[in-house]
């Protein structure tokens, strides 16, 4: 294919760095968007008279047609084409001859990709908020059936109050919402402005209607960016990538737990057969690969996020060729996160809850010694009073082999005058935990 640009060179490009410069192999995935972005600035050229009416049709027509043949595969893409945006002109004017060769007036590829990029990650982003709505109805959809599993409560990864299962659950519910809000945020802030108008850098001459593709593409134009910011943001992919990078990190902890639970020392669930994988050599292994693969990968968006940062750094204004390699990044980053969130509610989906042993978890560990000291305390006993006690008591307990259920009262009461057989009801785990959600419930009428 003949380079467009071909007029000022008198030599052909070096063909390692015809293939070096090529973005097509990744920017192919954003055909819809530059189809949908063309379509609108011939729509506005038609409308304003910059080119005449008639050829913003046949240039439309044009388009539609080649989308057309791209999503039946009638149409492949060149792989010796520089760009998508390249590839896509071009075939233009091959199909329709004159009026195709007017469709970049008044744009540059630089509006042009900054435009193409914010509706394929609005599209991206929009998708990933579908699929994290998924995965927290799966997560509710068990919590409800576990109201009432006790199972021990962790800081520090030991055994510290009880908790029912649910409870443990919810709180990823709260982390995934918190992610479907950030990106609503960073989506909202990167449809701000369309970047079609400010054409390489500095504007146009032509009298173009900037707000009619804006509203053409759905973009808000609360803000028309100085044209120079407009074609230099990347921000957006920052943003993005820094919202998927966190998404990761929830997936890459709540992952761990499930590692952790499936293995004998814990026994607390156990992956269905369908998500998990066997070992080449031991008989006995059923491995939790899905999870461990899900918390390797969050290494890789955390390293997108990271290259974004260091490709932005230095860049003068306004655009420069680095931000080609943006792309690749933030595609990494939607694309990791997608597969992991498609294979994770399904996981969990499909994991039997062991309730016998969380409770046999919970039962040791002393982890209702908080409630006896509270006993203590609603007796009239100050806190650090208590709590010492409290602490005799349990490495009395862990000396004689005995646990604050079963340790007789008599015990108790050597230890201090003001326990009485109701003590017991207040160390039952079950109690513990019920007490506590009262708690929260009044706090929250
Ligand atoms: N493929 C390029 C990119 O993704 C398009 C913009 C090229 N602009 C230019 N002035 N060479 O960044």
């Amino acid at each position: 294919m003949d380079k467009l640009w071909a007029g000022r060179f008198s030599k052909e490009t070096d063909k390692t760095v015809n293939a070096f410069n090529s973005s097509i192999a990744f920017d192919c995935r954003m055909y819809r968007e530059d189809i949908q972005g063309s379509i609108a600035h011939a729509t506005m050229l038609g409308a304003v008279g910059i080119i005449p009416k008639e050829d913003s049709e046949k240039i439309i027509t044009g388009l539609e047609s080649i989308l057309q043949d791209i999503e039946n595969g009638v149409l492949e893409f060149d792989p010796n084409a520089e760009d998508i945006h390249m590839f896509i002109e071009a075939e233009l004017t091959k199909r329709i001859g004159e009026p195709g060769k007017k469709l970049h007036t008044a744009r540059s590829r630089n509006d042009q990709v900054a435009t193409d990029l914010r509706l394929y990650l609005r599209r991206e982003t929009e998708e990933i908020q579908n699929l994290l709505i998924q995965l927290i109805n799966t997560l509710c959809e068990i919590a409800t059936q576990h109201h009432d599993t006790v199972m021990p409560g962790y800081t520090h990864l030991q055994r510290a109050q009880p908790i029912t299962f649910d409870s443990h659950l919810l709180a990823y519910v709260g982390m995934f919402a918190r992610d479907i809000a950030r990106l609503r945020d960073a989506k909202n802030i990167m449809n701000e402005g369309c970047p079609l108008g400010a054409c390489a850098l500095a504007g146009t001459t032509y009298p173009i209607d900037r707000k009619m593709t804006s509203d053409l593409l759905g973009f808000d134009y609360t803000i028309a960016y100085e044209t120079l910011d407009s074609v230099s943001d990347r921000d957006f992919c920052i943003e993005i990538a820094g919202a998927l990078a966190i998404i990761m990190v929830h997936l890459s902890r709540l992952s761990e737990e499930i590692i952790l639970w499936c293995s004998w020392e814990f026994k607390f669930i156990e992956l269905d057969d369908a998500y998990s994988t066997g070992s080449s050599i031991m008989p006995q292994k059923k491995n939790p690969d899905v999870a461990e693969l899900i918390r390797g990968k969050s290494g890789r968006v955390f390293g997108d996020l990271q290259a974004l940062l260091v490709i932005m750094k230095g860049l003068p204004l306004a655009y420069n060729k680095d931000m080609q390699e943006v792309q690749e990044a933030v595609y990494d980053a939607v694309d990791t996160v997608k597969l992991c969130l498609e294979v994770f509610a399904p996981m969990l989906k499909t994991m039997t809850v062991n309730k016998e042993n969380m409770r046999s978890a919970a039962a040791k560990g002393f982890i209702n010694a908080t409630d006896c000291a509270d006993y203590l305390v609603k007796k009239g006993m100050a806190f650090r009073d208590a709590y010492r006690i409290t602490g005799e008591i349990v490495a009395l307990c862990i000396e004689r082999n005995l646990d604050l259920e079963t340790l007789p009262i008599i015990i108790y009461k050597e230890k201090c005058e003001l326990f009485d057989n109701d003590i017991y009801e207040a160390v039952n785990l079950e109690n513990c935990v019920n007490n506590r959600k009262v708690n929260e419930n009044n706090e929250k009428a």
